[in-house]
């Protein structure tokens, strides 16, 4: 099953992606992710885009359609994906439909109100990428990962003037990618404001796994 992950900045589609690999056994591909390992190893992709990402702006659409293009030509995906943080603009989505086409797009529907909420309290580990959240789901071990033991940071775009870009960025350049979707027939809606465990009841449902 080829999938494709929208919502707005903290609306859990990182969260439910973990969650849904473990339940359709396909690769999980994050943009957002892609890039902040870039600019942890300091590589020159990380280094074009680390004040792009922290101010909370998007990377340009031709950096970022190549690395996404290059990733579905390996052989783990040509039966399924998660693609999660992309599309993000218009013709990032053209784009995608000439070298991949999704089966189904997962549209997380959440309140800025919520946006807020998650975001402010986000707390990520720098190893292995797991999201925490300081009151829905706090380490065992205040600023070490359970998982891994390794050291759980807030990102450099949850601090909120860049939080309220995001929300403006999706607003203007994301949130058009519903109806270019439902028009083609592709999207569901999955109420993404409840607690984990029943976001990932609503998204199997949606994608007919319930
Ligand atoms: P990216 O990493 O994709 O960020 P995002 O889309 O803003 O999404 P987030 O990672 O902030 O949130 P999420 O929806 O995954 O929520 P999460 O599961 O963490 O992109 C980062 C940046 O990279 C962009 O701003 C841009 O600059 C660049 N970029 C990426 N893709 C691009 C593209 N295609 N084009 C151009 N630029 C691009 O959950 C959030 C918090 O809530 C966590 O603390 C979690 O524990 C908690 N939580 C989750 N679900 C629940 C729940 N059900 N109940 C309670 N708490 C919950």
């Amino acid at each position: 099953m080829k999938l494709i992950f929208l919502g707005p900045p903290g609306a859990g589609k990182g969260t439910l992606a973990a969650k849904a690999v473990e339940i359709l056994h396909i690769p999980h591909i994050s943009t957002g992710v892609v890039f902040r390992s870039a600019i942890a190893a300091k590589s020159p992709l990380g280094i074009k885009v680390k004040a792009i990402i922290d101010a909370g702006k998007l990377v340009d659409d031709e950096t970022t359609i190549a690395l996404v293009k290059e990733r579905l030509a390996q052989d783990d995906v040509k039966t399924g994906y998660i693609l999660d943080g992309f599309p993000r603009t218009i013709p990032q989505a053209e784009a995608l439909a000439d070298f991949s086409e999704a089966d189904k797009v997962v549209n997380f529907d959440i309140p800025d109100s919520s946006v807020l909420e998650r975001l402010g309290g986000r707390r990520v580990c720098r190893k292995c990428g797991h999201n925490f959240h300081v009151i829905f789901d706090s380490p065992k071990k205040e600023g070490l990962c359970d998982y891994c033991g390794g050291e759980v940071y807030v990102r450099e775009d949850d601090k909120s003037g860049s939080i309220q870009k995001r929300l403006e960025v999706y607003r203007a350049q994301t949130a058009p990618l519903i109806d270019f979707y439902r028009n083609k027939g592709i999207l569901v809606d999955v109420d993404a404001r409840p607690a984990v465990d029943v976001v990932v009841e609503n998204f199997k449902k949606a994608v007919g796994k319930g």
